[in-house]
């Protein structure tokens, strides 16, 4: 399809509603709430490989205890990711509607088993959580973690093929009419992108080993932790963030040659500056290689840093794919719903924020104490303060809908 039909059939695609406010509010939010996503696909897919490796060597009490821990911190993080991607899916699928939406339907079947898959994928690693107990687990529950492991890894490959489809409208008619037939059964993949799908998991090993430093560093304060086994994780951590980064930094090259030439990513600082603040991460971790006791926080906050970049190369690239196609996000209709944006802003700022800022550390506080934990009066504080917003929030929520409905109805 040439490109001037292409610009003409996403502008027919969008929403003819409009949004409700101003896209680049939109952009924002979907760039910045894309990273705690992939923060927690990466945790959790390098900690259920490290919990799988480890298992294999239970015999040894130090990675007896990392296997289970890890396969811990999967079960959480995989729980968290699940969650943390709604926030970009919402937004995506409001500025990029054409792009989420054909994707979506060229390969129905795909996101269909996504859910199926993630599920049974979750329930296999759940059921290895739960038999993963001493040096005497049984052996047969390593074929249980592994198949989790693979279903989360196939879930991102759909996520990536769904993101990647997305930036090719030109060929979105022929995929959906292969050789002049309508092919309405979705059950197609039509194109990914290796080096990127391979970026992304590559970037689970950067994070993961940060991470992992992270985690000696906090558990020090435990006396039942311990400091062989934090010196031990922590060594582990900086062996596996270096070979990530390393192979982030291969996977970025190749991803750059794959990207079309009319794409121009190659003039863009942004990818530059994420290449050359892959090979600063890189230089911080070979540095902390075999000394890194106390720098595990540093390096995770210089990591979550990259995937920050990563989320910004990301947009720039799908700003630049679908450039030739006029489709720019400044054009989309707007109009403007003052009170339900106004909700939204106290929602995620007020609610989100006491709430999160609650769990995040009354969850770091107890964590550091050994057997039951008290909270002190900035858990406490912070306990309330989301209680209290949240009862506002039903009230206002509630309020208004009834407010609504009697002025629509008196
Ligand atoms: C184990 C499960 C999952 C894994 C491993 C995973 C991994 C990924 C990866 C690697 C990407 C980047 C793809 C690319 O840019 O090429 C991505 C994007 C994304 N993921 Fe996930 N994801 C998972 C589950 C979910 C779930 C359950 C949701 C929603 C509730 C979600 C929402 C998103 C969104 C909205 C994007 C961005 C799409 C876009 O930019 O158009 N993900 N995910």
């Amino acid at each position: 399809m040439d490109a001037a039909t292409t610009a003409n059939m996403l502008q027919t695609m969008q929403d003819q509603a409009g949004i409700p406010s101003h896209p680049l509010i939109f952009q924002i939010l979907m760039v910045f709430t894309w990273i705690p996503h992939i923060l927690f696909v990466n945790i959790s897919l390098g900690a259920a490989l490290v919990g799988l490796y480890a298992f294999t060597k239970r015999q040894d009490p130090n990675w007896q205890l990392l296997s289970e821990a890890m396969t811990k911190v999967a079960k959480v993080g995989v729980s968290l990711l699940v969650v943390l991607g709604v926030a970009p899916l919402l937004f995506t699928q409001t500025i990029y509607d054409p792009s989420w939406y054909a994707s979506n339907v060229l390969s129905a079947a795909w996101v269909i088993g996504f859910i199926f898959t993630l599920t049974i994928g979750y329930l296999a690693w759940f059921t290895f959580y739960l038999k993963n107990h001493g040096a005497q687990a049984p052996g047969w529950i390593f074929w249980l973690g592994v198949f989790g492991l693979a279903m989360f890894l196939l879930d991102g490959f759909i996520m990536h093929v769904l993101a990647y489809q997305g930036l090719h409208p030109e060929k979105w008619l022929s995929w959906y009419t292969p050789g002049g037939h309508v092919d309405m059964s979705g059950t197609a993949i039509h194109a990914f992108e290796l080096p990127r799908w391979g970026f992304f998991m590559a970037m689970s090993l950067t994070i993961f080993g940060a991470f992992l430093i992270a985690y000696g560093d906090y558990f020090k304060v435990r006396a039942d932790r311990a400091p062989a086994y934090l010196d031990f994780a922590r060594a582990l951590g900086a062996k596996i963030a270096i070979t990530g980064a390393l192979l982030q930094v291969v996977l970025l090259l190749w991803w750059l040659i794959d990207v079309p030439a009319q794409v121009h990513v190659w003039t863009h600082p942004m990818t530059w500056l994420l290449a050359a603040y892959l090979f600063v991460l890189l230089a911080a971790f070979w540095l902390a290689r075999s000394n890194n006791a106390g720098q595990g926080y540093r390096l995770l906050a210089m990591s979550i840093g990259m995937a920050a970049l990563v989320s910004i190369f990301r947009e720039v690239l799908r700003m630049a794919y679908l450039h030739p196609f006029n489709y720019d996000i400044l054009n989309y209709k707007v109009l403007w719903d003052i009170p339900s944006f106004a909700l939204f802003l106290f929602t995620i700022v007020v609610v989100g924020g006491l709430m999160g800022g609650f769990i995040i550390t009354l969850v770091y506080k107890a964590g550091r104490v050994q057997g039951p934990y008290e909270a002190d009066a900035t858990v406490t504080k912070l306990g309330n303060g989301s209680l209290a917003s949240t009862a506002i929030w039903v009230v206002v929520f509630i309020g208004t809908g009834i407010w609504i409905w009697l002025r629509n109805n008196g």
